[in-house]
């Protein structure tokens, strides 16, 4: 995206929001299709793929690798086909250019991973904000794996060049961090090595890189470990076959929505074929703690994940204390919980969000100040947020965005029921992960200019 030019907007007070919506396709197995449609010999077709700036930066990656995707025509209900015709596992071209990942560290990651069990050499970059992002993590299980990294930034960071292993070294690994862009970056090399690749996760995280590799007809058993933990293991070169994917509605982007119609007055709104993965519904869990009126009604699934319609309605929330081990199923939903706490009456305190500090901005800092500059006492305490919530914050804030697709939806939320407007820097990130945020708020009547 053109990130030389802001585009400003401001959310203000109005009528109740009221309708059923889709929201766009579920960025981690967008991401996940396109790179596994890649490695994959034959043809892959992909339906509610989202077609936001960062799965298109992995789609134009996955093509320089010498994939060849295509966005063809209409399905049987009017939905775009993505078709890819993949190289293989190891298979991989040797890119022309550097690879740019744009804004998306999911994608970079997980590219990242598959490029390691490949015998080219590939330079990754992205934005600002990306080329901030740490990715040592990432490197040193692949470097064990027998990737070099011939050239990187300080810490390891972008603009890095990886030289993938020509033999993959199949191993056990436990990553340090709960993250499942670093559990997904092993995995994907892994299929290129003999033998099995395990991973050992203190904390489940999402699940989409094993059901999807499942799918795509590779082994890989996933067993519970620990009291939150899983053990994953895959059986690596595996010949995968070509898959139809349908990508369902992501959680993650319905948040935003679900948490207008919580806290406009009177709102009432029904969210269509939201994916119900239980690692990635954290938020309901808290919403309902909080007092929401959230119901999951048509509980059925949609290309191998649970999905449901939600019906969200407007009323009174109450803060509560979130446990430090939901965070893996429900990371990217801080900033949001965040401001619906500000509605709520009493204290939120939000525990563990260590990992918020390296998202696409330092995601912990910039929800407090978000929340500060529209009138909310807010602290952090160690890797703690603690929000005071007092009914209706008053709003009226600049918020800076900090190139942040998250930070800028959380706080156009808060001024569609803040005592004030409020305005954000630049709503040009938002595409990233939401394309048609604007007009889909609008076409439920919020009041957005
Ligand atoms: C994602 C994993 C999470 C999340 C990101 C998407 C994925 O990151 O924040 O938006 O698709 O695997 P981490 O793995 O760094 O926690």
């Amino acid at each position: 995206m053109d990130s030389a030019v802001s585009t400003p907007l401001t959310a203000r007070r109005g009528s109740p929001l009221q309708g059923r919506v889709r929201v766009p396709g579920d960025k981690s197995i967008s991401h996940r299709a396109l790179i596994l449609g890649a490695l994959t010999v034959g043809e892959t077709t992909v339906t509610g793929l989202l077609e936001g700036d960062d799965v298109m930066h992995t789609a134009e990656a996955m093509r320089a690798l010498g994939a060849k995707i295509e966005r063809t025509g209409e399905g049987a209900s009017g939905e775009k086909i993505w078709r890819i015709h993949g190289v293989g596992v190891g298979g991989f071209a040797q890119p022309a250019a550097a690879l740019d990942f744009g804004n998306s560290g999911t994608g970079v990651r997980l590219a990242l991973g598959a490029v390691a069990g490949s015998p080219v050499t590939a330079t990754f970059d992205g934005d600002a904000s990306l080329r901030k992002r740490p990715m040592r993590r990432v490197l040193d299980p692949l470097e064990r794996m027998g990737a070099r990294v011939l050239d990187a930034a300080e810490g390891g960071r972008l603009p890095l060049t990886l030289q993938g292993a020509r033999d993959p070294i199949p191993i056990v690994y436990e990553p340090p961090v709960s993250s499942a862009q670093l559990k997904s970056a092993v995995l994907l090399a892994g299929l290129a090595a003999p033998g099995e690749t395990t991973v050992i996760e203190a904390e489940a995280t999402r699940d989409h890189t094993e059901k999807l590799l499942k799918h795509f007809g590779a082994k890989i058993v996933s067993k519970p470990s620990g009291e939150h933990g899983r053990r994953i293991t895959l059986q690596g070169q595996p010949e995968l076959e070509p898959a139809r994917v349908a990508v369902p509605a992501d959680p993650s982007s319905a948040a935003f929505p679900i948490a207008a119609a919580l806290i406009v007055p009177g709102s009432e709104v029904i969210l269509e074929a939201v994916m119900t993965n239980p690692l990635r519904t954290g938020l309901l869990t808290t919403l309902r703690e909080m007092g929401a009126t959230l119901e999951e009604l048509e509980k059925r699934d949609d290309g191998g994940e649970e999905v449901a319609d939600l019906q969200v309605r407007a009323g009174a929330l109450k803060g509560v204390d979130v446990p430090a081990s939901r965070a893996p199923s429900m990371i990217d939903e801080y900033p949001i919980l965040a401001v619906i706490a500000s509605f709520a009456e009493g204290a939120t305190r939000l525990r563990g969000l260590q990992e918020l500090r390296v998202k696409e901005s330092d995601r912990l800092a910039a929800t407090a100040d978000m929340l500060r500059v529209n009138g909310v006492e807010v602290a952090i305490e160690g890797d703690d947020l603690i929000v005071q919530g007092k009914g209706r914050p008053l709003g009226g804030g600049d918020v800076t965005t900090h190139m942040d697709h998250r930070i800028a939806m959380a706080a156009l939320v808060m001024g569609l029921a803040s005592e004030n407007p409020v305005r954000i820097d630049d709503s040009g990130f938002i595409a990233t992960s939401f394309p048609g945020f604007v007009d889909l708020m609008r076409s439920l009547g919020a009041d957005l200019t």
